[in-house]
């Protein structure tokens, strides 16, 4: 399964959702592959405190996909990513068209493929778009965000491609679009809602995706609410709030169902 993670303005969180969708799904025990696809203005790889100067997409490139496997960054959580360096400029077609058939063969090895991609409607999201199985978009719960957002969901139905559904992010519940009204407007369901949370600063200030660094933050809870949505099945590793007590209880439970 590969899946673009989109949206309309920049800054809304793809690549906190992508980064920390891609850990829980390699917590569950899939193979991911997470790309930065937004190729110029590429951040994977810092919040991963990571500076990519070698082992890059564009070295790749340069080299014609001698093997592509030297390109794939292996984060201590699991996740597999690829990433540009900073010096990949002039996103012409070609290029575009270069970097996907580069990455392509790579992607039969994974469970899920996930790209962070750019934000907006341009011909890099084209691309990504274009191999991708599905799309989810992220967004705020603002009228610039959310119209945004419905235009790149018309952008990906144009594509014939599905949208599995919007998440809102940074939400603090006063003085925004609710979510009802945000559903309306970007015209796909809500499948996930993040709160504004001060430990996903804490995380990224750390280089650490705010599901490893504290699993039970709010915003931590709500990626894997988005994880369960997007699988359409309970995480058997998920973190539970409210410490020991919830898991005896699951323990008791489990071993009264035998
Ligand atoms: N739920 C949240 N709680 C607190 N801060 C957040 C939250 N989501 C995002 N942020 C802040 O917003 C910043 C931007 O998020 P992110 O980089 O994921 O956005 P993006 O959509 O990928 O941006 P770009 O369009 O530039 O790629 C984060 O570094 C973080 O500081
Ligand atoms: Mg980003």
């Amino acid at each position: 399964m590969r899946l673009a993670v989109l949206s309309g303005k920049g800054g809304v969180g793809k690549t906190l959702l992508s980064i920390n969708l891609s850990v829980i799904l390699a917590q569950e025990g899939y193979k991911v592959l997470l790309v930065d696809a937004n190729f110029s203005a590429p951040t994977v790889a810092t919040y991963f405190k990571t500076v990519p100067n070698t082992h890059t997409l564009d070295e790749a490139l340069a080299k014609g996909a001698a093997n592509p496997s030297e390109m794939v960054w292996i984060h201590p959580s699991g996740v597999h990513f690829v990433t540009p360096s900073f010096n990949l400029i002039g996103l012409d077609d070609q290029t575009l068209q270069n970097i996907f058939t580069l990455l392509t063969p790579l992607f039969p090895s994974y469970d899920f493929v996930i790209f962070d991609g750019p934000a907006g409607v341009e011909k890099d999201v084209y691309y990504t778009v274009m191999n991708s199985d599905a799309a989810v978009i992220v967004t705020n719960p603002n009228y610039p965000a959310l119209y945004n957002a419905l235009k790149v969901n018309y952008f990906v139905q144009a594509m014939k491609k599905p949208v599995a559904g919007a998440v809102l992010n940074m939400v603090t519940g006063k003085d925004e679009v609710k979510r009802d009204e945000a559903q309306a407007i970007v015209e796909a369901p809500i499948i996930g809602e993040i709160p504004y949370d001060p430990e996903v600063k804490k995380a990224v200030n750390l280089g650490q995706p705010v599901v490893l660094y504290n699993p039970n933050a709010k915003a931590s809870q709500a990626f894997y609410d988005v994880a369960e949505a997007l699988l359409g099945k309970k995480l058997k590793g998920r973190k539970k709030r409210g410490g020991t007590g919830g898991s005896w209880l699951k323990k008791i439970i489990d071993w009264l169902l035998g």
